[in-house]
Order: C-alpha cells, then sequence, then structure tokens
C-alpha cells in the first residue's frame, strides 16, 4: 500500500462518524470543518483547495458569510484553519484558498506565519452582459473604487518554522547535502547540471527555493547522494519535490480567465468552475494525491480531483449540500467504476442515497477491505 492509500485510510478512520459518504477515492463529511479537520492525520493531505465563506461579500445564503460582525473575528477564524492546514499537509503540499480581494492582503499576512505565499491568483471572469453579476447594470457615476470584477485566491505553500522563505525541500535537500559532504557545486558537477551564470548551479537554485528538479535531476541528485554512502535513503520524488506541472499551452501567469459558472437548478450560489479547479488540481498535484476541500459547497472540487484521478476529502457544514456532493460524487465515480469501489459507511453497511428526491441506494464505491 502506497503512502496515499494509507494516509486516506487513516483520514477515513478519523472521521468515520461524520462520514456520509466511503468510497475507494472519495470522502464526504457532513459537519464544521474546523473540528474536523483538527481530527485529521499530521502531512496526511498533498493539497487544501478551498473557497471559505468570503465574509466581505456578505451573501445569506451562504452559511457563514455573514456570522462574522468584524473583520478581525472572520480573520481569527481563518487563523485556526491556517495551523490546522499547515499541520495536515504533507511537506511537499500546496493550498489554494479563495477570497474576496478586500481581504486578501490581511489573509496573506495571517498565512504567512505558516505558509510561503507564493501567489495572489487574480481570478477574472470574462462573462457575458447579462451574466456579468452587477457590472452591467450598475451606475458608473456612482463607483468610488474601481467595481470588483475579480476575486483572489492565495497559493501559497508551507514553511519551516524560523526560515519562512526556504521551501521544506530547500532546507530538506542543504540537510541532506551535507551530511552526503558535497558542496552545491560538487553536487550540481555529478548530476551535470551548471547553470551559467551562478556557482553553485541548479542545487543553490533548488537550496534556495528559486525552483525544483525535474524528476530525472532529482533521480540524478538521489542517486549521487546515495553513492557517498553517507546517506541511506532519500525518498521518493513524489513525497518531497512541490509538484508544479505548467507549460507554456496552460495559463501560466497569475491572473486567470474563467467564466462564472451559469446558473442552473440545484447550482450552488458560490459554485467555482470545473475547469479552474482541474487547472489548479493538475499543476500543483500527482495524480493519487488526496485533495481536501473544508468548505465542499457544492462539491465542485471533489468532482474535478476525481476527473483528474486524484483522492478527495469534502467537508460542508450544511446537510443538504453535503448530501448534494455526496450525490454527485456517486453520480461521477458510477461512470469509472475501475477507479472506485461501492460504497459503505463506516459499519460496513450501503449508505442510502441521500440526494433529495432519488430514492436508490448509494450502491457505491467504497475502500477495499
Ligand atoms: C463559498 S462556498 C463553497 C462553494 C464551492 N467551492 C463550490 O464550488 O460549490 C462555502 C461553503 O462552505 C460551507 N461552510 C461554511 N462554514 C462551514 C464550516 N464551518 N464547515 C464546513 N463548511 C462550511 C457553506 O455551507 C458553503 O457551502
Amino acid at each position: 500500500m502506497n503512502s496515499r492509500e494509507q494516509a486516506f485510510k487513516r483520514i477515513k478512520a478519523a472521521i468515520e462518524p461524520e462520514l456520509i459518504l466511503s468510497a475507494a477515492n472519495a470522502l464526504v463529511a457532513n459537519g464544521d470543518s474546523l473540528p474536523l479537520l483538527r481530527k485529521l492525520p499530521d502531512r496526511s493531505v498533498s493539497l487544501v483547495l478551498t473557497d471559505p465563506p468570503y465574509h466581505a461579500t456578505k451573501k445569506r445564503n451562504i452559511y457563514g458569510d455573514t456570522a462574522f460582525a468584524e473583520d478581525q473575528h472572520y480573520l481569527e477564524w481563518m487563523a485556526e484553519y491556517a495551523v490546522e492546514w499547515r499541520r495536515v499537509l504533507r511537506s511537499n503540499g500546496s493550498l489554494f484558498c479563495f477570497c474576496d480581494s478586500s481581504m486578501s492582503g490581511r489573509l496573506d499576512v495571517l498565512f504567512s506565519k505558516n505558509f510561503n505565499v507564493l501567489s495572489h491568483v487574480v481570478w477574472t471572469k470574462p462573462n457575458d452582459p447579462g451574466f456579468d453579476g452587477w457590472k452591467g447594470k450598475m451606475k458608473k457615476e456612482a463607483l468610488r473604487q474601481w467595481y470588483p470584477h475579480s476575486e483572489r485566491i492565495l497559493f501559497a505553500e508551507p514553511a519551516t518554522e524560523g526560515n519562512l522563505f526556504r521551501s521544506p525541500f530547500a532546507l530538506f535537500l542543504r540537510d541532506v547535502r551535507k551530511r552526503a559532504g558535497l558542496s552545491m557545486h560538487q553536487l550540481t558537477a555529478k548530476i551535470g547540471a551548471h547553470g551559467k551564470v551562478n556557482h553553485g548551479g541548479a542545487v543553490s537554485n533548488w537550496e534556495d527555493g528559486r525552483n525544483t528538479p525535474s524528476r530525472e535531476q532529482y533521480e540524478k541528485m538521489r542517486k549521487a547522494l546515495m553513492e557517498t554512502g553517507k546517506v541511506e535513503l532519500m525518498p521518493p520524488y513524489e513525497d518531497v519535490v512541490r509538484p508544479f506541472v505548467m507549460d507554456a499551452s496552460k495559463e501560466f501567469t497569475d491572473v486567470w480567465t474563467f467564466p462564472s459558472v451559469r446558473p442552473y437548478k440545484g447550482k450552488h450560489p458560490a459554485e467555482k468552475p470545473a475547469a479552474m479547479l482541474e487547472h489548479a488540481i493538475e499543476a500543483t498535484t500527482f495524480p493519487g494525491d488526496i485533495v481536501l476541500d473544508c468548505f465542499g459547497g457544492g462539491g465542485s472540487t471533489a468532482l474535478a480531483a476525481l476527473k483528474l484521478k486524484r483522492r478527495t476529502v469534502s467537508m460542508e457544514i450544511e446537510a443538504t449540500w453535503a448530501a448534494e456532493i455526496a450525490s454527485r460524487v456517486e453520480d461521477a465515480t458510477e461512470a469509472d467504476a475501475p477507479f472506485l469501489s461501492p460504497a459503505r459507511n463506516g459499519n460496513g453497511h450501503a449508505l442510502p442515497r441521500i440526494n433529495g428526491n432519488k430514492a436508490r441506494q448509494l450502491a457505491l464505491f467504497t475502500v477495499g477491505k
């Protein structure tokens, strides 16, 4: 059993009583995600991709959006999540947290206690007239600031205490290289990755956290370090290097252009576009990785993760929305039987299908015994 599979089983065991869906690669829990999150094992998740209530938008149809009288209370609440997200993330994991542009600066300061905040992604929506919120309708002369036509997505990697500017991988590499008794220059020479400008070449860049080695470069480095006889074990690439899979054909800048989800019956009021979530997940995870969403809504994160053959854990406080996530995950996984096996609850009983008027059983896909 690989480490992701083990972690997934441990997560399942930790939140079993709150699970309303337990499938081979998908868990859906109904409850307040903060206490649920506190039950999760350390370093068990590869990606936290989550979309909390924005607080600034004060939407009454989103649980929690009007819950905080003052900004500070919201920030204190988010700070509790940040500590837990740091704890449950693997050292090569990533965090995406959606927020309103008016809160992003203060959230950055807060997250920076536990994370290196790498990007403030600006999500802009090229929506057609009639589907562009107040943009078309509102009186422009009445504006007193630029009309907020974007949302923010903070992207961050776990930081190491006392050294916020070095990634865990950078620190790991420095430690293991020193243990092997090699200078940066020597290790660079051994793997043939000399930079043209920098004396330490690629290794120096990696240790500074400026970029990361490819799989091939890492394998060469692994071999070179172990050949010194001073390093016994080097973890596999997937367990140590934070994935960032990008090329010129993708949205590689920090301005993301994805249309909002058009209204449809059953749409969550804050549903995020599937293509955008897939973009985020594909770039920052390996297949099989565990993607956690603490504010599941209508389940868009879970569906994107499953489509990309990742494992998914969703938490949602509202029973009807949690049931909707379970139902959508069920529908998605039915089409993908080899990836998932039938769903059962913690007692091994088949779970009832929860979605409103559909009465049939959740004859779904559970973790193989
Ligand atoms: C902004 S919406 C997420 C929408 C989601 N990204 C989607 O695409 O459907 C936030 C969700 O978090 C849920 N929520 C609010 N407070 C929560 C809490 N303490 N624990 C779990 N879920 C919570 C709300 O019910 C809401 O569905």
